[in-house]
C-alpha cells in the first residue's frame, strides 16, 4: 500500500497548488476531479456537457456521474503505489462509495490532509486565480504571480486562462454549497482516524511544508 491521500479543503484553500508540490515530491498520480470536468468540456464529450450545466453555477456535478469516474480512475494500474486525490469525495454519498469501491479495489485511503483557510479569503484568492493553459500550473494576481510576466514557471507557456467559475456570484454559491458538505466529511474522516489539518493561511511554501511533516508520519 503506498499514499493514498485525499487533499480537501473549501474552494480556493489551495488543493490544486499543493497538488502540484506533492506530485513533484512523491511520484503519485494527481486526480482531480474538476480538473476531469473542465478536460471534458473542452473535448466536447456528453459527460462534459451534462457536468457544464452544474459547473457554471457552482453546483455540484450528480454523484452517480462523479463516482463512477472517479471508481474507473482508481481501477487503473497506475495508481497502484498511491494517487492523490483532489475535490473528491465531496458529500457523504461520494464518501461513502470511496469507502467501499477503495477497499474492493485494495485501494483504500489512509490519509486526509484538510487544509484549513478562513472562508473569507477564498473570494480573493478565487477572483485573482490565472491557470496556464499549456501544463495547468495555478497562479494568483498578487499571491502567487508568475517569476516572468507572461511566461509560466513550470513549463514557459504563454497562454493563461481564468476558470468561467471564478465570476464572483458563481464563487459565492461554490462556497455555499460546499461549506454546507464540509462538516460531516470532516467528522467522518475524524472518526476513521486519518484526517490531518494544516493551516493553510500561511503562504504556499509554508503550507506545503506543514504537508510533508504530516506525509512523512504516514509513508
Ligand atoms: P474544483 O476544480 O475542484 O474546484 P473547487 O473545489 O472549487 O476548488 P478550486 O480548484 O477552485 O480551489 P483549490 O483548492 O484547488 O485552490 P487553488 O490551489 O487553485 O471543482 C470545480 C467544480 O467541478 C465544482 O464546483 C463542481 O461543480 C465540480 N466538481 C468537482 N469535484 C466534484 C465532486 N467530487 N462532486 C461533484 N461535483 C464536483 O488556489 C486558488 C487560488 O489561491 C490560486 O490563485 C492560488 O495561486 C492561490 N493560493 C493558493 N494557496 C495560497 C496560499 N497559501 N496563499 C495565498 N494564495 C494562495
Ligand atoms: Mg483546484
Amino acid at each position: 500500500m503506498g499514499l493514498d491521500l485525499m487533499l480537501m479543503g473549501l474552494p480556493g484553500a489551495g488543493k490544486g497548488t499543493q497538488a502540484e508540490r506533492i506530485v513533484d515530491e512523491y511520484k503519485i498520480p494527481h486526480i482531480s476531479t474538476g480538473d476531469i470536468f473542465r478536460a471534458a468540456i473542452k473535448n466536447g464529450t456528453e459527460m462534459g456537457k451534462e457536468a457544464k450545466k452544474y459547473i457554471d453555477k457552482g453546483e455540484l456535478v450528480p454523484d452517480e456521474v462523479t463516482n463512477g469516474i472517479v471508481k474507473e480512475r482508481l481501477a487503473e494500474d497506475d495508481v497502484n503505489d498511491g494517487y492523490m486525490l483532489d475535490g473528491f469525495p465531496r458529500n457523504m454519498v461520494q464518501a461513502k462509495a470511496l469507502d467501499q469501491f477503495g477497499a474492493e479495489l485494495g485501494k483504500p485511503l489512509n490519509c486526509v490532509i484538510n487544509i484549513d483557510v478562513d472562508p473569507q479569503s477564498l473570494m480573493e484568492r478565487l477572483t485573482g486565480r490565472f491557470v496556464c493553459r499549456d501544463c495547468g500550473a495555478t497562479y494568483h494576481k498578487v499571491f502567487n504571480p508568475t517569476k516572468v510576466a507572461g511566461t509560466c514557471d513550470r513549463c514557459g507557456g504563454h497562454n493563461f486562462f481564468q476558470r468561467d467559475d471564478d465570476k464572483p456570484e458563481t464563487v459565492k454559491n461554490r462556497l455555499d454549497v460546499n461549506m454546507k458538505m464540509n462538516t460531516p466529511l470532516l467528522d467522518f474522516y475524524k472518526q476513521k482516524g486519518i484526517l490531518y489539518n494544516v493551516d493553510g493561511n500561511q503562504e504556499i511554501d509554508a503550507v506545503f511544508a506543514a504537508i510533508k511533516q504530516v506525509l512523512a508520519t504516514i509513508k
